[in-house]
Formats: C-alpha cells, sequence, structure tokens
C-alpha cells in the first residue's frame, strides 16, 4: 500500500476567531470522555507507573488526559509542558475545577526543547495525540530520553497516517457520525501523523531499542515499560 506524504498541521493550538479554547476543551470532553479514560487506562495497565511518580506530560493541551490519570491514581504528580499559552490558561482552569490543581503544574514550551527541565528527573513521560503536531519527534525524543530517569517509563499515543481500507472504511463512513464538525480536524490529523514505520526507524537510529512501537487499525504508541 502506498502512504500518502505527510501533511504537517502546525505546531500550537491556539484561540481563533471561530473558537477559542475553552470551547475546544469543551468539545473535546463531551466528545472523547471515553478516549481519555481509555488512555488513562491504557498507561496504568501498560506501563503500570511506580507510586508516586513525577509524570511529564506533552503537548496536554485542555489537561483532560493527564487530569484522567490522576482521577485513577492519586499519588502521582504532572507537569505538562504545552507550546499554547491558551490551552496553558485553560488546562488551569480545568485542573482546578477538577480539585487537582495542587498536583499539576503547566509549563509553556515544546518537547523539541526541555531546556527548562532537568536531566533524569522523570518516572514516566506521556502524551496523547501531539505527535502529529510535532515537527522534528526525532529531537523530542532525545529531550525525552535526557529528562526521563534511566528506569524511567513512556506512553505516547497517537493516530498513525497508513491507515489500511478498513481505517479509511471507519473514517469515510462512521467518521461523520461519530466525529460530527470535528470530523475535518480527524483527518488533518491523521493526514499529519507519523506511520509505525516512521516512528521504529527513528528509534533505531537513536538506539533508543528499549522503546516498543505498538500500532493498531488506527492508532499507534509508543511504550517504554
Ligand atoms: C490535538 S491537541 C491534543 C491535546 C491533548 N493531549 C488531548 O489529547 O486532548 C495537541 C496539543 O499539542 C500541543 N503541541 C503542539 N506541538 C507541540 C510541541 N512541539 N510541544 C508541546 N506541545 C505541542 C498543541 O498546542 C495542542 O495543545
Amino acid at each position: 500500500m502506498k502512504v500518502k506524504p505527510r501533511v504537517p498541521e502546525g505546531g500550537a493550538i491556539e484561540d481563533t476567531e471561530t473558537i477559542s479554547m475553552e470551547e475546544y476543551s469543551t468539545i473535546m470532553k463531551k466528545r472523547l470522555g471515553s478516549e481519555y479514560d481509555r488512555f488513562a487506562d491504557n498507561v496504568i495497565n501498560r506501563v503500570n507507573p511506580l507510586k508516586n511518580s513525577k509524570v511529564l506530560e506533552i503537548g496536554p493541551g485542555p489537561g483532560w488526559a493527564g487530569i484522567k490519570l490522576l482521577q485513577k491514581r492519586a499519588d502521582l504528580s504532572l507537569d505538562g509542558l504545552e507550546a499554547s499559552a491558551d490551552m496553558i490558561r485553560v488546562a488551569n482552569k480545568n485542573a482546578q475545577d477538577e480539585g487537582l490543581a495542587h498536583l499539576v503544574k503547566y509549563i509553556k514550551g515544546v518537547g523539541e526543547d526541555m531546556s527548562t527541565l532537568h536531566d533524569h528527573h522523570y518516572d514516566l513521560v506521556i502524551s496523547r495525540d501531539s505527535m502529529h503536531h510535532w515537527d522534528d519527534p526525532q529531537q523530542v525524543f532525545l529531550e525525552i530520553s535526557r529528562v526521563l530517569k534511566e528506569d524511567g517509563k513512556l506512553y505516547i499515543h497517537d493516530s498513525r497516517r497508513d491507515l489500511n481500507l478498513a481505517g479509511q472504511l471507519i473514517i469515510n463512513v462512521i467518521g461523520p457520525v461519530m466525529a460530527g464538525k470535528m470530523l475535518k480536524y480527524w483527518k488533518s490529523s491523521i493526514a499529519a501523523s507519523y506511520t509505525p514505520e516512521e516512528i521504529r526507524e527513528i528509534l533505531k537510529r537513536n538506539g533508543l531499542n528499549d522503546w516498543n512501537v505498538e500500532a493498531d487499525l488506527m492508532d499507534l504508541s509508543i511504550q517504554k515499560q
């Protein structure tokens, strides 16, 4: 199967004239509530964070994925590295409303440059649906391996660009029902995503041999246990 070239989506997601990040946050919570739950369960079941882990989330957006994780594992604390000041404003409000402000800190910055973060500081790095915005995933991976403790864990989730026929059917037939007005954003996210093979190649080139790529019909994940 021939895979179309990646169509980058740009980095930070910010307020526009048509949508504020408060509205974006509300839509995401309503539409993706069960997906955030699934993400948090996957983090817990697949990489099994140690008790009292310090977690770094890259690209938390409105914060719902990390918030779900903290609701299930109140022993964890979380720093969120986010490119968009508008998203940080909303994530802070969401964490406050959920009674979790004491456990989270959002930091403005990009995954490609984590120079404000200390070496080997975090027990776990997570990210949900942000990687397709990263212009330089290799640089983000190198930064992750610097800030992660040596025996630290990792769970990154994103869509995959190389959808097979069944995946394409889901997007084009069930997609309009599942996503409504958000379908065009779902499609552009897929077009901006990486393929499992592209990610495996970057990991191999950089000697990140204990980072495993798993893929299913629509998504991919990178895991280190
Ligand atoms: C599609 S949103 C996903 C937000 C959230 N993780 C979720 O699942 O709802 C992608 C987020 O990544 C942020 N982002 C994009 N590029 C980034 C980068 N290089 N470093 C950190 N955050 C980035 C965007 O501003 C946006 O908030």
